[in-house]
Formats: C-alpha cells, structure tokens, sequence
C-alpha cells in the first residue's frame, strides 16, 4: 500500500516494509542534488521509521557522501575500514568496501562471509555514528540478506518486570575490529574499543527509547552481579531479534539503505563464499554520548 507525506510537505511515494520498521521511497534519483523540503521530508520519515531504502540507484563514491550529508556530518570509518585501491577506481577516505572479494588472496573489503550477530555500528565508542549507509554493487544471488531490527518496537513491548530491572542501567560494550559473532575473535585486527551507555536509550531527535544492547558486542550491565547480568542480556538479545520486530532486507544492485544506529540493530544472513559481494559503506557522526 502506497501512502503519502502530509500537504505541507513535497509528496514522496513510499512502501512501508514491516510493521515497525523500514519504509521504501520509489521515485527519487539520488544521485542528483535534493531540495530542501524532499530532505525534510526524507529527514522525518527516517526518525518513524528508522530505515530509508532507496532502489535503482547509480552512484559515484561522491553521489554517495552528499547524500549522507543530508543526515549530519560524515563520520570516520570504522577502524577496520581499508583503502585499497581496486578495479573499482579506489576507496575514497571516508567509503569503506564490505566484501568477500579478494584480491592476490587479501580480502579488497571488511567483514567479508558469511553471517554476522546483531549489532549496532559503534556503539563501543563514546560518541556513536547515528546513521550508517550501504549501497550494492554486487550481490550474491541468494543470502547476505541485512535484517533491522526496531529497537522502539522491542521497548514498547519488553516485560514490564525486566524493564523496571534494567531501567536507569548502563550495559558495557565491547568490540573487537572484524569479528562478525558474540566472542569470536576480529578477523580484520586485534584493535578493540570499549565503552558504557544505557541500556535503554532515548533518541535525542523522537525523544522515545529503544533498546540499545546487541548480542555482538554488549558483555554485562553495569553494577550487576553475575549470573543475573547475562540472564537479563540474553532475555533482551531473545526479545529485540524477535522477527515481528525485524524487516529482512534481500539485496539487489543498485540499493541504497540508510538506518538509524540509535533505534534499531542489524544482522547479516549467510551467504555463498564463492559468490560475490561488495558494499560501499558510509557513515554520519553523532554529535553527543547517548542518554
Ligand atoms: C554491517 O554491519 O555494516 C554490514 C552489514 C552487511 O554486510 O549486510
């Protein structure tokens, strides 16, 4: 079902995707420079739905950043981003590749197979990006699918006795570069960061909470004793992967998504090792620790 954007606003044709999360707008060539109010409206959109999926698109590296611009400032890439020269024509300082491709047996990109637990991008660090962005250049031709998941819809619906356990708590977060599941070690390098925030974190634009702990990298709450700690972590990792909470994206050239790193997580499925993948991935910086 097809809706539209209130009269003040231009009209955008969009295709919600789940219940809770994730809209496509059909229509728009993003390669060329938006107006203001098609960026306002594509601004408010994303804070309701916290996932913006944009088919057919054609992009140059620099297509991709101004279009991230739109959201905040560009952010660093993660520390395991690599500027490799490739066939492509290169990585531009602040694109990484996501990809299996190698290349005289070195992968081209990060996180190259297979499938990877939910997370959300940074939250190791003290100021985390608010967005991150993936657009397709090759997929393989089944799997590698992202799955979102809403991190207000989880809230909305947690048991009320885990909440009133957990409400006012900071769980402590853990990342090791490269690795893709709870525990594993990094793939890409032994370069860790670590950092606190609260478990249920108020989005500073919507002003409603979500939850903000993932099963990759969140390790205990804070001023709790074991085993209480992780029971309650995995209760929150069980209820937030719920799939009514969930849209799986399966990806097709030319895609653009951009998701909200403070109210929802992602995953990615397996996929086949001797097929293809290659993302471009930006990202936009957020601009105060979470609360
Ligand atoms: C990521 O988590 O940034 C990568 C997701 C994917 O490859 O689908």
């Amino acid at each position: 079902m097809n809706d539209v954007l209130s009269p003040e606003t231009v009209k955008l044709d969009t295709v919600p995707l789940s219940p809770h999360i994730a809209t496509e707008i059909r229509g728009l060539d993003l390669a060329k420079p938006l107006d203001g109010a098609t960026i306002a409206a594509l601004r408010r959109l994303w804070l309701d739905r916290a996932v913006l999926l944009f088919r057919g698109q054609t992009f140059t590296q620099e297509d991709l950043l101004r279009f991230a611009g739109y959201f905040g400032e560009v952010g660093k890439r993660g520390l395991s981003g690599k500027a490799i020269p490739s066939a492509l024509g290169g990585v531009h300082p602040d694109i990484m590749f996501i990809s299996n491709i190698r290349k005289d047996g070195k992968t081209i990109g990060a996180l190259p197979d297979g499938e990877m637990n939910f997370h959300h991008d940074m939250i190791q660090t003290e100021i985390p990006h608010i967005a991150s962005l993936l657009y397709a250049i090759e997929v393989p031709s089944y799997g590698g699918d992202t799955c979102f998941a809403s991190g207000h819809a989880a809230y909305d619906t947690l048991d009320p006795e885990i909440k009133a356990r957990l409400e006012g708590k900071r769980a402590f977060h853990h990342y090791q570069y490269g690795s893709q599941k709870r525990g594993e070690p990094g793939r890409a390098s032994d370069l860790v960061d670590e950092f606190a925030h609260p478990v249920f974190r108020t989005h500073e634009e919507n002003g409603r909470k979500a939850i903000y702990v993932n099963r990759l990298m969140s390790l205990k709450i804070e001023d709790m004793e074991e085993p209480e700690s992780s029971e309650l972590l995995a209760a929150l990792f069980d209820h937030a992967e719920k799939d009514e909470f969930v849209y799986r994206h399966q990806w097709k050239v030319g895609d653009l998504v951009i998701w909200d790193n403070r109210n929802s997580m992602h995953a990615r499925t397996d996929f086949p090792s001797d097929q293809r993948r290659l993302m471009w991935r930006t990202q936009v910086r957020g601009t105060q620790r979470p609360y």
